[in-house]
C-alpha cells in the first residue's frame, strides 16, 4: 500500500521529497497488527451536574447501590417496556474517596446490550456524576440486516477512503500552494499517511468483503455452532497477521470449520437467554474462543438500532481481541477491541525477609539520567502486606496439585503483583522461563556492563545482562504496582494480584512481565483482559544502538504499559475490558501513561520532557513532540486531532498527555511540588499518617474521616487523574475525561480547582465549547478548539492563587448560567 502513495505522490513529481530513508533502515521493525473501530453513539451521555433531586432517596441513602439504582431506574423511564438492567458485580465503593461507582448494563427481552452502559457515581446518596450509553428507541429487528445497516457497515472502509483523498489532496497543496512545508512537516504527513495506510492493509481488506462460508461437513445448515463458527472464521481472516493463512480461510472456509470444537456454557442463574460458546481449534488463536450472542447498537439512517452479534474474546500471540460480528450472514465485523496496546515506535502473613535489588531507581528513568544502586524491597503493609516475594500456592502458577492457602516465599522475580522473567523465544509459554534466583540472601546483585559488539553479536551481548534486567522489570513493575495502588487503584477497582487479601476483586491476575521479549524489537505491549486474568506485559530490546538498548531499564516505557492496565480496568469497571478500544477513548489510553510516566520522572525543577529519549536514541524521543509548556515547542491542542498522522492512538494520546501537562504545571504553580510520589507508608494499624504528604485530615460535620487529599500539585493531579478514570463513562471522549478530572476534585477538595482545570484546559483549546462534528468510527472528525474558560471563572486575570469556587446549594444549579449548555453547569454538590 505504501507503493500505491509513493506512486500517487511521484506522479505529482513529490516522491524524492517523501520517500526518504527511514523505510529502508534495517532498523525499522515489523510493526504489530492491529484493528480498532466501533459504531459512534452519539446518543451517548457523561454528565458531572446532573441537577437531579435524590430528595426521593432518602430512605435508602445508606445504600448507594440502592441509590444507583434507583436513579437509573428514573433515567431510564422513558425506555420500551422489555428493556432492563443489571447492576455489575464489579461495582464497588472506593475506599479512599468514599465514592461508589455503580456500573449498569442494559438487557432488552433478556438479551444483553453489550455496549449499553451506564455508570453512577454515587456519595453520600448523591449522584455526582454520571455516564449513560444505553439503547433508546424501537428495538426493531435485530437478527435482519438492513440495508441500511449494511451500508453503514460497508462505510467504515469508505470514510478512510476518503480521507486518504483528503489529504493526498492536502499535501499536494502545501507543496504546490503558497506555502512552503518545512522537512519536519513533510515527515508528518508521511507518518500520517503510513498510519492511515496502515489502518487500510489491517481492516479493509477483510473488514469489508465477508466471505461466502459454505456449511458443510459437521455442521446442520442452521445450527447455532455453524453461525458462530462462520462469523468467527469471518473476524479470524481479519484478524490474523499472516496473510496466508487469511487466503486459505477465506478459500477453504470448511476446511477450519471443521476443525472447530464447540461447548455450550451453561447459564447457572438463567440470566443469560442466548447461547454461548467455547471455540476449540480456532486458526491462529492461542487459546479457546469465549463466544457468547449480545445486542450492539449501530447507527441505522438517522437513528441507532440494534443488531445482534456474536461477541468473541480471541486471544492471539500478539492481540487480545473483544469482537462482535454479526450474527446474520453476510458475517460483518461491527467492532473490534484489542486489549493489548502498544508502546509506541519511532516511529496475612508475617513480614518476611527485605529483598535487595541493584537498580536503576525509582524516578531515575533510564541509564542516561543516573547508575543503579542498591534499593530495598518496598515494604508497604497497605500495597503489598506479604511483600514482593511471596504468594498463595492455590494461586500460583508455578505450583501444581496445591489447593492449601499456605504461601510460598520464593528468591526469585516472582510473587503476588509481578511474574518477571526472559522470552527470548517469543512465544506465549511463561511459567517456566528464566528468572535470576538471589538465593536466600534475596540480594539481586548482578552486572550491567553491556559492550560495542557487531550485529550479529548484539543479541548475544544484551542476554549477558539478562539478571539484571529481569531485576529491574520485577523492581519497576512492584514499584508501580505499590504506587497505584496507594492512589487508589485496588483490589476491588481490579488491580493485578495473585492473592487480593480477601479485600475483594477477582484474583489470579498478576503481570506477567517479558524481558527481552523476542517477539519484536523497539516496543513494548500490555494486554489487559479483565479483572482475574493476568495483565500481560512484554518488555523489547532497541536496535537503535550499539550496544542494544533494552526497554526493561527505561521505566518510562514500562510505567507507561502497566498505565494501560490502570486505565483499562477503572475505565467502565474492572469487568469490562472494551471502553478504550479506538479513538479519542483509546488515545487517552496512550496518553495517561505518557503523562504518569513524565510525572514520575520529574523533579522540582521544571523541564521538558521526551518519551522513550534513551531507548530510541533519539533526542525527542518517541512522540511528534516533546512535553512542554512552550507553545512553539509543542503546539498541540485539542484540534491537532484533524492533522494529518493523528489517526493513530498514540498521536492522539500525545496531545492528551499534553493537555495533562499543562494542566498539572497550573496546580504545581498553585500548591508546589514533593519529591516522592509515594504517600507516607501506612502504621502498624493500617492508618496513614499525613507527613508532609496529605493536608491535616478533616472529618465530617459528624466525625467521620474525609478522604485524604494529597497536598502538593503534583501528587494532587496524579490523584485526580486517577480519580477522574473511575468516574468517566465507557468509551469516554476527551470531553467526557476532562470533565471527569474536574468532578473528581469536585469530589476530593470541594472544587478548590475549578477554574484552574478549566484554565489549563481552556488553554490547549478545551474550553467547554469545544466541539467536534461527525465522529467516525476511525476516530475522525471535525474538532473546534474552544480557549475560553466557563463564565464563573472569568473574572480572574491570573490564575494563582484562586478564591474557591462557591457551590450554588442544590436545585439552583442553573443560576449562574442562562444557556442551556449542561456542560457548562456549574457543579452544586458540596
Ligand atoms: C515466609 O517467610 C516468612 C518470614 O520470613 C515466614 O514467617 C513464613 O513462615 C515463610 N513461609 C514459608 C511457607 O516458608
Ligand atoms: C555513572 O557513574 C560514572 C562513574 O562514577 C559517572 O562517570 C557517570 O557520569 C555516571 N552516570 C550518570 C548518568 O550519572
Ligand atoms: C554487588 O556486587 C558487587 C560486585 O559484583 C559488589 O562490589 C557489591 O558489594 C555488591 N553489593 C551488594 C549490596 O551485595
Ligand atoms: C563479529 O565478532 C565476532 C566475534 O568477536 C567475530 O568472530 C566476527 O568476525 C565479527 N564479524 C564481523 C563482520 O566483524
Ligand atoms: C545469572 O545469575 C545466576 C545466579 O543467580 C548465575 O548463575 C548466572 O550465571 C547469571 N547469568 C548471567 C547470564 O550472568
Ligand atoms: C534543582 O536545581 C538546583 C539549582 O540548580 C539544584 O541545586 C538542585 O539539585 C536541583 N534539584 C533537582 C532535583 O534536580
Ligand atoms: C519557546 O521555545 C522557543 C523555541 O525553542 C524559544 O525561542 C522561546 O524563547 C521559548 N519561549 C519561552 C517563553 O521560553
Amino acid at each position: 500500500m505504501r507503493r500505491l502513495l509513493v506512486a500517487s505522490l511521484a506522479a505529482a513529481g513529490l516522491a524524492a521529497a517523501l520517500a526518504h530513508d527511514t523505510h529502508s533502515d534495517s532498523n525499522q521493525l515489523r510493526r504489530r497488527k492491529t484493528l480498532g473501530f466501533g459504531p459512534a453513539h452519539p446518543h451517548a451521555t457523561y454528565r458531572t451536574a446532573p441537577l437531579y433531586t435524590t430528595d426521593s432517596f432518602g430512605a435508602v441513602r445508606e445504600d448507594p447501590i440502592e441509590v444507583a439504582r434507583r436513579f437509573i431506574l428514573d433515567i431510564t423511564k422513558d425506555i420500551d417496556a422489555g428493556s432492563h438492567f443489571v447492576i455489575r458485580k464489579d461495582s464497588y465503593t472506593d475506599k479512599n474517596t468514599g465514592i461508589t461507582h455503580v456500573f449498569a448494563r442494559q438487557f432488552v427481552e433478556g438479551v444483553e446490550i453489550a455496549d449499553g452502559d451506564i455508570n453512577v457515581n454515587v456519595k453520600d446518596g448523591v449522584i455526582l456524576s454520571y455516564g449513560d450509553s444505553f439503547h433508546r428507541g424501537p428495538l426493531g429487528d435485530p437478527f435482519s440486516l438492513t440495508s441500511e445497516r449494511l451500508d453503514v457497515h460497508s462505510e467504515y472502509c469508505n470514510q478512510l477512503a476518503a480521507e486518504m483523498q483528503s489529504r493526498v489532496h492536502r499535501i499536494q497543496h502545501q507543496l504546490f500552494g503558497e506555502q512552503t512545508p518545512m522537512r519536519d512537516v513533510l515527515d508528518r504527513e508521511q507518518q500520517g499517511f503510513e498510519t492511515l495506510f496502515e489502518l487500510r492493509e489491517w481492516n479493509c481488506a477483510h473488514v469489508d468483503t465477508p466471505y461466502k462460508m459454505s456449511v458443510e461437513g459437521k455442521f446442520s445448515a442452521s445450527s447455532e455452532e455453524a453461525f458462530a463458527g462462520q462469523a468467527l472464521l469471518q473476524f479470524m481472516i481479519a484478524a490474523t497477521p499472516n496473510s496466508g493463512l487469511a487466503e486459505s480461510m477465506a478459500q477453504r472456509p470448511s476446511d477450519y470449520l471443521n476443525k472447530m470444537t464447540f461447548s455450550y456454557v451453561h447459564d447457572l442463574t438463567g440470566e443469560s437467554v442466548t447461547p454461548a460458546f467455547i471455540i476449540d481449534n480456532v486458526p491462529d488463536a492461542v487459546s479457546p474462543v469465549k463466544a457468547k450472542m449480545v445486542l450492539v447498537q449501530v447507527p441505522s439512517g438517522h437513528a441507532t438500532t440494534l443488531e445482534a452479534v456474536w461477541r468473541f474474546e480471541v486471544e492471539m500471540q500478539d492481540n487480545w481481541y473483544e469482537a462482535a460480528v454479526t450474527v446474520t450472514e453476510p458475517h460483518r465485523i461491527v467492532s473490534v477491541v484489542d486489549w493489548a496496546s502498544d508502546s509506541p515506535i519511532p516511529t496475612e502473613p508475617s513480614e518476611p525477609k527485605t529483598a535487595t535489588y541493584n537498580v536503576f531507581a525509582w524516578g531515575v528513568n533510564d541509564p542516561s539520567v543516573g547508575n543503579r544502586s542498591v534499593q530495598k524491597e518496598n515494604f508497604d503493609h497497605l500495597a503489598s502486606p506479604i511483600g514482593w516475594h511471596s504468594l498463595p500456592t492455590y494461586n500460583d502458577p508455578a505450583t501444581t496439585s496445591s489447593h492449601s492457602k499456605v504461601f510460598r516465599n520464593t528468591t526469585d522475580t516472582w510473587g503476588n503483583n509481578v511474574f518477571a522473567h526472559e522470552n527470548w523465544e517469543g512465544r506465549n509459554a511463561w511459567v517456566t522461563n528464566y528468572r535470576p534466583d538471589a538465593g536466600e540472601s534475596l540480594n539481586f546483585n548482578f552486572t550491567y556492563h553491556p559492550k560495542e559488539t557487531n550485529r550479529t553479536d548484539s543479541m548475544d551481548e544484551a542476554k549477558k545482562y539478562i539478571n539484571t534486567t529481569i531485576t529491574q522489570l520485577f523492581y519497576t513493575g512492584n514499584m508501580i504496582h505499590d504506587l497505584y495502588y496507594r492512589y487508589g487503584f485496588d483490589e476491588v477497582s481490579g488491580n493485578f494480584q495473585q492473592h487480593n487479601f480477601g479485600r475483594g476483586g477477582e484474583e489470579g491476575d498478576a503481570v506477567i512481565m517479558n524481558a527481552q521479549d523476542g517477539s519484536g524489537f523497539n516496543n513494548a505491549n500490555f494486554m489487559t483482559p479483565p479483572d482475574g486474568q493476568n495483565g500481560r506485559c512484554r518488555m523489547y530490546l532497541w536496535n537503535t544502538a550499539n550496544p542494544y538498548r533494552d526497554g526493561d531499564l527505561e521505566a518510562g516505557i514500562v510505567i507507561h504499559e502497566y498505565s494501560h492496565g490502570l486505565s483499562t480496568r477503572l475505565t467502565g469497571g474492572p469487568a469490562n475490558s472494551g471502553c478504550l478500544g479506538w479513538g479519542e477513548s483509546g488515545g487517552m489510553g496512550e496518553g495517561w501513561g505518557d503523562f504518569l510516566a513524565t510525572t514520575v520522572r520529574s523533579n522540582k525543577n521544571y523541564s521538558d520532557y521526551a518519551m522513550g529519549a534513551w531507548a530510541a536514541n533519539r533526542e525527542t524521543g518517541i512522540r511528534n513532540y516533546v512535553y512542554s509548556l512552550n507553545e512553539t515547542v509543542n503546539p498541540s491542542t485539542y484540534k491537532t486531532l484533524d492533522k494529518p498522522g493523528y489517526w493513530g492512538v498514540h498521536a492522539i494520546g500525545e496531545v492528551w498527555a499534553q493537555i495533562l501537562w499543562v494542566v498539572s504545571q497550573r496546580l504545581i504553580q498553585k500548591h508546589g511540588f514533593i519529591d516522592s510520589l509515594y504517600p507516607p507508608l501506612p502504621d502498624a494499624d493500617g492508618t496513614v499518617p499525613e507527613g508532609d504528604f496529605y493536608r491535616t485530615q478533616e472529618y465530617t460535620s459528624s466525625g467521620e474521616k474525609k478522604p485524604l487529599v494529597p497536598k502538593h500539585g503534583n501528587s494532587l493531579i496524579f490523584q485526580l487523574v486517577i480519580n477522574g478514570m473511575k468516574l468517566q463513562p465507557c468509551r469516554p471522549s476527551f470531553f467526557d475525561a476532562r470533565d471527569a478530572i474536574i468532578a473528581a476534585d469536585q469530589a476530593l477538595t470541594g472544587g478548590e480547582n475549578f477554574c484552574d482545570l478549566w484554565t489549563g484546559f481552556a488553554s490547549r483549546g478545551l474550553g467547554p465549547d469545544a466541539r467536534v462534528d461527525g465522529r467516525t468510527p476511525w476516530g475522525g472528525g471535525v474538532r473546534t478548539d474552544d480557549y475560553a474558560v466557563p463564565k464563573a471563572c472569568k473574572s480572574q486575570d491570573e490564575p494563582v492563587p484562586e478564591p474557591e469556587p462557591k457551590p450554588t446549594p442544590p436545585g439552583d444549579g442553573d443560576d449562574d448560567d442562562d444557556d442551556d449548555d449542561d456542560d457548562d453547569d456549574f457543579p452544586w454538590f458540596w
